[in-house]
């Protein structure tokens, strides 16, 4: 199938429509694996991320980046793009912030990344990874019996070690390709919405009308917030493995490709300084 590149295409349910934008920050095309990797690295080199790989799918790597502050007392983040390959605004908008995080910020917290997880979606510009299977759910079987994936299975054995690397808390940078609006998920042991919820709400507030209270994909939606909604996702899972919050920001794949990675990156920003 080709490409489609227009911003108001309607995304198939089965998750077999191709995206793909230009991506004049980046000098590229929203779906260029190559470039994004190449970048990645560089930004290991200038910014003191440790990357390792976790696992292969379709003979490419699943990265895992990590950097240690020398703050003794500093906390420990974990921040995840890239689960759905129509989604590219997450991961672009992730490598940006960490590009451009200001150094006191970066030193603050002991941060963690999975920049793109399902990377065979990613370059084809579709949803689901190269075998039909969604990389998102899967996590906790019991609650929706849905299968996990292959970039799932990596994950989920480098259970202890991802439980720790988010233990204070896990950002997970999605987009809706058929919405117009924001909204977030959040996970949180509290009875309402906490500062950060509010936080990186108003962040994604700031670019794009928020989704109206409601009903989206079985979840209620209130003030742009599906809060504390049980499913099988990565974040929800992080959650019950002990994570103190954790979070899926969804920006709207219909808008403007260059809004939406700089509307990522501030909300990366914003998670991150929350806990600096
Ligand atoms: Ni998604």
């Amino acid at each position: 199938m080709a490409l489609n590149t227009a911003e108001h295409a309607v995304p198939a349910p089965d998750g077999s429509h191709a995206f793909t934008w230009p991506n004049p920050l980046f000098g590229t095309q929203s779906n260029d694996w190559p470039a994004f990797q190449r970048r990645l690295l560089a930004l290991c080199a200038t910014r003191g991320f440790v990357p390792e790989i976790l696992g292969y799918t379709d003979d490419q790597p699943i990265y895992l980046l990590t950097r240690t502050s020398s703050n003794e007392k500093a906390r420990q983040i974990l921040i995840a793009s890239g689960f759905h390959g129509e989604e590219p605004a997450g991961p672009w908008g992730l490598l940006h912030a960490l590009e451009t995080l200001d150094a006191t910020l970066l030193e603050a917290v002991n941060l963690a990344a999975l920049p793109l997880v399902n990377v065979s979606g990613f370059s084809q510009g579709r949803r689901l990874n190269h075998k039909g299977e969604n990389p998102n759910r899967g996590f906790l079987p019991f609650l929706d019996g849905a299968p996990a994936s292959e970039e799932g299975d990596i994950l989920m054995r480098h259970h202890a070690l991802l439980a720790r690397l988010g233990r204070d808390g896990a950002l997970c940078c999605h987009e809706d390709a058929a919405r117009r609006q924001a909204y977030i998920y959040a996970n949180e042991h509290c009875e309402l919405p906490g500062a950060l919820t509010r936080s990186l709400r108003d962040c994604n507030a700031g670019f794009f009308p928020l989704h109206a209270d409601g009903v989206i994909d079985g979840c209620t939606v209130s003030d742009g917030i599906v809060f504390n909604h049980p499913d099988s996702s990565f974040e929800a899972w992080l959650f019950a493995h002990g994570s103190d919050r954790t979070y899926c920001t969804e920006t709207p794949g219909q808008c403007a490709f260059e809004d939406r990675l700089l509307a990522n990156a501030a909300m990366v920003k914003a998670f991150v300084a929350f806990h600096a």
